[in-house]
């Protein structure tokens, strides 16, 4: 019943599973990397406690023994003290050069323990077990990995490639639903950058892949993964087209900054909010017709996502402090701020050209 996504990258080339039950399988897919039977696993306390049992049981199955790290579940982990006691303790481990390490877990586990693979002995392969929606969608894929800094999120790291990604449709089952919906954020992202017929699939089934529709919830995870390997596949250093994957993140990044990084806003939620802003701009500066943001609004309000500003709790920021937060994002290039803009949807382009009047008039219409 699963499916297989192949990452085109020549000799860093992989494959990127889908499908359920492959934590049980994970010794059989796993074993063909392995010079020798034992793997060193690193997880979180929440998905630890749930699932690492069925993964070392999946592997054991299959003669393969594991050690396993668990972290402090958070964004706080994504740091310099978490890498560098993953590092000690892999070292400890005494994972050599041809060994293989296992990120179990949401997107702060994968971008960690991704760096801590490519920094370990000038880089040992790594297997990434994606737990959430949005790791199985986006950050597991594409060998984006990291850890943040005080001066900003993501802002030290590494472009490393998994060997293997397991993406089991079974584990997003246990996620909570608000953690669901704001992976989803990055799903739809994917029809909105690239793919209008995927969005009009979302428009009919995503409804039924969150209430836990297997098929549907394979269909939404391989499309998203196959249009991000597309992009990764083009342009896997950034040089120009995967920034179309920051699609709404501009936006995104200035209120996640402005909330503080917490709870008030998960990522792709601000994702789903900034792609409505991204589409609002586009509007306004005449490139698509006032039709499509209000279409990918609907598409949201249907979803029961968060969608406007009012949604985020507590006070926010006026229009000039946004665009200041905005400002500081990575991808300010020469002082001018990169967005993602679209002419329809599914047709998105990437842009310097941006007018900060309009991006203000946006903001000050949404913030009303
Ligand atoms: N999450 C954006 C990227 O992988 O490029």
């Amino acid at each position: 019943m699963s499916e297989t996504v192949h990452v085109d990258l020549g000799d860093r080339a992989y494959d990127v599973m889908i499908g359920p039950g492959l934590l049980d399988q994970a010794g059989a897919l796993i074993a063909p990397l392995l010079t020798r039977p034992r793997v060193a696993i690193v997880t979180d306390e929440n998905v630890g406690a749930l699932h690492l049992e069925t993964l070392c049981n999946g592997l054991k199955s299959h003669g393969i023994s594991s050690e396993s790290l668990t972290l402090p579940a958070g964004e706080a982990t994504k740091s310099w003290p978490h890498l560098e006691r993953t590092v000690e303790w892999l070292l400890d481990q005494k994972i050599e050069r041809n060994d293989v390490v296992v990120a179990f877990g949401g997107g702060v586990i994968g971008d960690l323990v991704g760096f801590a693979a490519a920094i370990l002995r000038r880089g040992v392969r790594f297997v990434q077990v994606p737990t959430s929606l949005l790791a199985q969608v986006d950050s597991s894929v594409g060998g984006k990995t990291g850890i943040n800094a005080p001066h900003g999120k993501n802002l030290i790291g590494a472009f490393h490639q998994p060997s293997l990604v397991l993406a089991d449709i079974d584990v997003l089952g246990t996620l909570k639903e608000r953690d669901y919906l704001a992976g989803y954020g990055e799903v739809v992202k994917y029809g909105l950058l690239g793919d209008h017929d995927f969005f009009q699939w979302l428009e009919g089934n995503a409804s039924r892949a969150a209430q836990g529709d297997m098929q549907a919830r394979i269909a939404a995870v391989k499309r998203s993964v196959q249009m991000k390997a597309d992009i990764v596949q083009r342009d896997e250093t950034e040089q120009g087209d995967r920034a179309l994957l920051n699609l709404g993140h501009t936006f995104c990044h200035a209120l996640e900054a402005a909330t503080g990084y917490s709870d008030r806003l998960l990522h792709g939620e601000g994702v789903a909010i900034g792609c409505a802003l991204a589409f609002e701009l586009s509007a306004r500066m005449g490139l698509c017709s006032q039709e499509d943001p209000s279409r990918v609004r609907a598409h949201l309000h249907e979803m029961k996502m968060k969608v406007d500003l009012s949604d985020i709790d507590g006070e926010l920021p006026n229009a000039e402090k946004l665009v200041e937060l905005m400002a500081q994002d990575k991808k300010v290039v020469n002082g001018r701020l990169n967005f993602i803009l679209a002419r329809g949807i599914g047709e998105a382009f990437v842009t310097a050209d941006v007018n900060p009047d309009d991006v203000r008039a946006v903001l000050n219409d949404a913030l009303r």
